[in-house]
């Protein structure tokens, strides 16, 4: 559920009093890019991270940064409730323009807004999901979190409609990522997610699992995932910030190992769990 007040452009307001124009080029063209921000008991989850992946898809789009990391934390801040777990949408875009013109229009405000959502229970994430693997139709910049995301739906959709929670995609025979998330195969012991670049969105969940992989000891790397040899894997997981580490147990209507989450997933489950708390 959305929390009754917004941000809007330097106010806050309650939901239903937030208005934008409809010639603001996020409407127009998808001209913008978001972040999505978990925090526990009002504490935002590797805001830095957020904000430095903030930067360079504002850099990608050719937007100036309208805050600074300090200013950020006090604009998002008073949007949490500190008894649950929320998360922060934030999105800007290039802004209103007096006429629709796909190049940049001179001089633009851009458009900030941020809304603050509770964090649904979702039972996959400790029973697993079922999954399914698709083209992946997406362009050449998915490491910019842009809101044009209308490839990504239609995927989303198609897997939904045949009773899968996640898209995985896979492009030129390799996995990349899911159409909401990133992607994670245990393949002969070893834990192996695909590289960053143009292919991916750098997840902060991604990172974090890698971190905690190095301390723990647990063996990992990061490289190419075919899709042959995805369908070996013992474990396959995806995971964002909302979803957090979730099992895939069925992939194209066959079970990953015996069908239930594998002991990787249980261990660093545990261990992102723990770590969630202290952070
Ligand atoms: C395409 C895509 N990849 C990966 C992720 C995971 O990113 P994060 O862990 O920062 O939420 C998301 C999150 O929504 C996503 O949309």
């Amino acid at each position: 559920m959305v929390a009754k007040t917004v941000y809007l452009n330097g106010e806050y307001l309650p939901l239903d009093e937030a208005k934008v124009s409809v010639l603001d080029r996020g409407f127009l063209f998808g001209d913008g890019i978001y972040e999505v921000i978990p925090a526990y008991c009002g504490h935002l989850f590797r805001f830095h991270d957020h904000i430095v992946r903030l930067q360079n898809s504002l850099d990608s789009i050719r937007i100036q940064n309208p805050h600074s990391p300090e200013q950020w934390l006090a604009i998002l801040s008073p949007l949490l409730d500190t008894s649950k777990d929320q998360y922060i949408y934030l999105q800007i875009t290039r802004g209103v323009a007096p006429t629709r013109d796909h190049a940049f229009p001179k001089l633009v405000t851009p458009t900030i807004f941020a809304m603050c959502s509770d964090i649904a229970p979702f039972s996959g994430r400790t029973e697993g999901i079922k999954a399914v693997t698709l083209d992946d139709s997406r362009w050449d910049l998915c490491n910019v979190k842009a809101t044009t995301l209308l490839a990504n739906i239609l995927l989303r959709q198609r897997a939904e409609e045949q009773g899968c929670a996640e898209a995985i995609l896979v492009k030129n025979g390799l996995v990349t990522e899911g159409a909401a998330s990133n992607l994670f195969a245990v393949l002969d012991g070893v834990l192996v997610t695909p590289p960053k670049g143009s292919a991916i969105l750098p997840g902060i969940t991604r990172d974090v699992i890698l971190e905690l992989a190095a301390q723990h000891d647990v063996p990992f790397r990061e490289g190419n995932i075919s899709l042959a040899e995805l369908k070996t894997a013992s474990e396959i997981w995806v995971t964002s910030s909302t979803r957090e580490i979730v099992p895939v147990v069925i992939l194209d209507n066959q079970p990953v190992s015996d069908g239930r989450p594998g002991p990787v997933w249980q261990s660093i489950n545990r261990i992102f769990q723990e770590y969630k708390k202290l952070s």
